[in-house]
């Protein structure tokens, strides 16, 4: 059985111009160079309009896409297709994160058009899910957080459900700095393996990789890796900054 690689990833969101983006990217150099002597994957999700440019400056740092369509061409205006992602060296792709469900109509099941897509050419989707607050505090985070999993991931087959990332991000803790506990983190991760064993059987759950996200900062990165379930973060505000995105990469090794 393969084991999980802890993975560090940043989502930068629409933050950065080219410019901002290439002068982190010069920075990031030596950071994958500490990531790799420790085994950790490290990794950036950056807007279309720089994704080139980061890959070509730190080839050794994941650079992932924030979402793709799923058709590989055609009358979709303003979308980007798997095709252009893969010509310039794109394999990887943040899919269905909250921010895309609440103001761009994603659904689970988009989600999952696309992860099928993504899969049949050989990339690696970060599925996102998580629940609002108002699920939250009605209780029902785990029948929200199964339906995402089960729908987005329906069809996978078994053999290559194991390359797949999952984020889990409760909504109410994004950019909110009102963080999940660790303890609630973990009960949810590993509720999700328990999805992930169902769909895909034990073996393939235990190499899935699943991630945390939501307000995730260099003081309480170490808390939530240390928990069985949790597999490595996704961060969005602190690792905008290349001095805080450093210390949590630090703060993990
Ligand atoms: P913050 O780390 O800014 O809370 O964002 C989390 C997130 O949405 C990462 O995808």
């Amino acid at each position: 059985m393969k084991t999980r690689t802890k993975l560090l990833l940043g989502n930068w969101k629409m933050n950065k111009t080219l410019k901002e983006a290439k002068a982190f990217a010069k920075d990031s150099v030596e950071l994958s160079v500490l990531a790799k002597e420790n085994n950790i994957e490290l990794g950036v999700a950056p807007t279309f309009l720089c994704l080139e440019a980061v890959k070509k400056i730190n080839p050794d740092i994941i650079v992932a896409a924030q979402n793709l369509h799923y058709e590989e061409k055609g009358a979709f205006t303003g979308e980007i297709s798997i095709p252009m992602l893969k010509e310039i060296g794109i394999n990887w792709s943040i899919i269905g994160h909250s921010e895309r469900r609440q103001y761009n109509g994603e659904s689970s099941l988009s989600c999952n058009r696309k992860i099928l897509a993504m899969i049949a050419n050989d990339m690696i989707p970060v599925y996102c899910c998580g629940e609002t607050l108002e699920e939250y505090e009605s209780g029902i985070t785990k029948a929200i957080v199964r339906d995402q999993i089960r729908t987005g991931l329906a069809n996978v087959a078994k053999e290559k459900a194991s390359k797949i990332v999952v984020a889990y991000e409760p909504i109410w803790s994004i950019g909110t700095g009102v963080n999940a506990s660790k303890e609630i983190a973990q009960e949810v991760c590993a509720f999700i393996r328990e999805v992930l064993e169902e769909m895909f059987g034990a073996t393939v759950a235990k190499e899935i990789r699943i991630l945390y996200g939501g307000s995730v900062k260099p003081e309480n990165i170490k808390s939530y890796l240390s928990a069985k379930d949790i597999d490595g973060a996704l961060v969005g505000g602190a690792s905008l900054d290349i001095q805080s995105f450093k210390l949590l990469l630090q703060n993990i090794l």
